[in-house]
């Protein structure tokens, strides 16, 4: 990011011709739980210099990110793919539980989640998997990712392994829910627990297709397990019932759970030939007991893991190298986790307190996203020391000639721009204010000139807006260690989000 001003390049990319016509907005779509209206990039036109000269008004469909082939494992139409196909392997398959592992509820900054996002974008989001677990239904699943700084994964298990979506689209997995109607029936179920006085019915949106939900007392709950677990076997039912955080007891399919959907998942990666590298299982409750005992899979139990599960793991896999407890707590554990299984880089620029010293060898337009954001957030959080060096350091990395489009629709020079941030240094200190990118996919279109998407998101607060950004960004005359020049923003509200915030948002 630091580069001393005269090493600016006289950026000659045709930046200007991304206009907004070609930015235009397509229908609102649901994603993940949040409304969005997707960039067009499904004939989405661009020139760029040496690629439209050769090819003039040639159509391009934008593709980002390595996943080209997974649209096949996904067995879905085309539309509906939201991450796109590899070449190869995914290096590492992060397959994590939220509540209390990747979502920390005791953290109102959710330090630990921004610290994993900033990690997971800027090293692992362009080749490996991402994958949440959740004992949640889709209903309160959406809820979180409302409320915390939650990245989109690539894969969602949902109601402790009973439901599996792929892709921002979360297109169900046909497959599994047939799998799962096998020796179920969910009236014998609610027959039989309705006999147990000790069984509170969980909330309405917890009782799905292959999965009842109750509350139950911890002093109760072995008694209540073994009795249930006999009446239903009697009535020629397989059920597995599992115990979490102290209070939950689920009941599901046998074949059902969250480590017999990662087994699901690994069997259809192997089919397909793209088994993860590496697969990396974290948790902190009894329902993700089970993601441990997957073959070939390292685990983490979070700091804060609960009782039943660290007693599960005494009884079960005490001598298990591949499993570790933390000595930090949620996505910090995850962290520690990578590190100590050597699974791939584990220091997030989050951990950098002087990001203009992180130099890189070479150019990494996802790491240049992340660490600018980064540098905007602790701008705006009154972090940054010296401010006249800060803005002039920035300006450098901007193209003069580049433009910003802001979500509003309003144009500008990025050089103009830069010097508006002087009205907004410090103006979120001590307003828990974030920022984190999601999604960033960059895409090479010749030898010295990036396009990179993403969704960039801010939180002040509770409140979070976010917007999808498209970034050109160029290493024409400039060296790795001096970083890219940002040669044309361009964002576009994600809907939902405050719309009449022009004055607040900078970037
Ligand atoms: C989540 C679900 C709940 C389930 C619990 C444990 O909290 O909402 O239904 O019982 O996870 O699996
Ligand atoms: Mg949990």
């Amino acid at each position: 990011m630091v580069r001393s001003p005269k090493t600016v390049v006289q950026d000659s990319i045709a930046e200007r011709k991304l206009r907004d016509d070609d930015h235009r907005v397509l229908k609102t779509e649901e994603w993940q739980g949040r409304s969005v209206k997707p960039l067009l990039l499904h004939g989405f036109k661009f020139q760029v210099e040496g690629i439209s000269s050769s090819r003039p008004n040639r159509t391009k469909s934008l593709r980002f990110g390595r996943f080209r082939r997974f649209g096949r494992f996904m067995n879905t139409p085309k539309s509906k793919r939201s991450w796109i196909d590899s070449p190869g392997s995914p290096r590492l398959m992060i397959v994590s539980d939220l509540d209390h592992t990747m979502v920390d509820h005791h953290d109102p900054e959710n330090l630990s989640i921004l610290r994993f996002n900033a990690l997971w974008e800027a090293k692992y989001r362009h080749d490996s998997l991402l994958v949440f677990s959740t004992g949640r239904s889709p209903v309160l699943y959406k809820q979180l990712r409302k409320e915390k700084p939650m990245l989109t994964p690539d894969i969602t298990i949902m109601s402790v392994g009973t439901e599996i979506t792929y892709g921002n689209d979360m297109v169900p997995d046909e497959g599994w829910v047939e799998f799962l109607n096998q020796k179920w029936d969910k009236n014998i179920v609610s027959e039989e627990t309705s006999k147990f006085s000790e069984l509170t019915l969980q909330s309405e949106t917890e009782q799905r297709q292959h999965k009842a939900s109750f509350y139950v007392e911890k002093a109760k709950a072995q008694e209540v397990m073994k009795s249930l677990s006999e009446r239903l076997v009697q009535r020629g039912l397989d059920v597995k019932i599992i115990y979490s955080g102290g209070m939950d007891l689920d009941i599901l399919p046998q074949g059902a759970g969250k480590g017999q959907a990662l087994a699901y998942l690994h069997k259809k990666l192997k089919e397909a030939g793209k088994l993860p590298k590496n697969t990396l299982a974290c948790g902190d409750s009894g329902n993700d007991a089970e993601l441990f005992t997957i073959p070939d899979v390292h685990g983490v139990m979070v700091k804060n893991a609960q009782e039943e599960l660290l007693q599960w793991h005494a009884e079960n896999a005490k001598n298990n190298p591949k499993i570790i407890h933390a000595t930090e707590r949620c996505a910090a554990g995850i962290i520690e986790a990578i590190g100590h299984f050597k699974l791939g880089p584990n220091i997030s620029s989050r951990d950098v307190t002087d990001l203009s010293d992180a130099k890189l060898d070479h150019f990494d337009p996802a790491y240049e996203v992340v660490k600018f954001y980064l540098f905007f957030e602790r701008w705006r959080r009154a972090e940054v020391k010296n401010a006249e060096v800060f803005l002039s350091n920035l300006k450098s990395v901007c193209s003069p000639s580049g433009v910003f489009v802001h979500p509003s629709g309003f144009e500008q020079s990025l050089h103009d721009c830069i010097d508006k941030l002087k009205d907004c240094c410090g103006d979120k200190k001590d307003k828990r204010y974030h920022i984190w990118v999601d999604q960033v996919f960059p895409l090479q279109v010749d030898s010295d000139t990036w396009i990179v998407k993403f969704k960039k998101w801010e939180q002040t607060g509770e409140e979070q807006q976010g917007c999808l950004t498209t970034v050109i960004v160029s290493s024409k005359g400039v060296k790795p260690t001096e970083g890219l020049t940002w040669a044309h923003v361009h964002q576009t509200w994600i809907d939902g989000t405050t719309q009449n915030t022009r004055n607040d948002w900078f970037f």
